[in-house]
């Protein structure tokens, strides 16, 4: 096997752009359909929620959707905490 060396830059850049936008509309649809089972959206916004950060945002759908057993794409992931980001956490978008 080849073996194939990766800067630590393009690492950082791998690691940052794991935070991409995605599609706030079908963030919406995926919410709705598949995350308010067993939390409702005042889990999102209730005053001593976990989460602190948009990374941890994204962590969390991650865990939560792992959980249900979906096997998401990373668009998918991204495009639901994008939405929930806008709606409910408000986290400043850039890092
Ligand atoms: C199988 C049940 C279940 C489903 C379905 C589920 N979650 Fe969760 N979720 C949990 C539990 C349990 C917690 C932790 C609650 C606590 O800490 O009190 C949680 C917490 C969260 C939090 C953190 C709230 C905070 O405190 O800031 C977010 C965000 C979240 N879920 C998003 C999602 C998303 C997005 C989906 C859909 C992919 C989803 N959840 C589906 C069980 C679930």
């Amino acid at each position: 096997m080849k073996k194939i060396l990766i800067p630590a830059t393009s690492l950082l850049i791998l690691a940052t752009s794991n935070l991409t936008a995605g599609d706030v509309e079908l963030g919406k649809q995926l919410n709705e359909e598949h995350c308010l089972k067993c939390h409702g959206s005042e889990l999102y916004t209730r005053p001593n929620r976990r989460v602190k950060s948009l990374e941890g945002l994204h962590k969390q759908v991650r865990f939560c959707e792992q959980n249900l057993g979906l096997t998401w794409f990373d668009d998918q992931i991204d495009s639901t905490a994008t939405y929930l980001n806008l709606e409910y956490y408000k986290f400043d978008l850039k890092p």
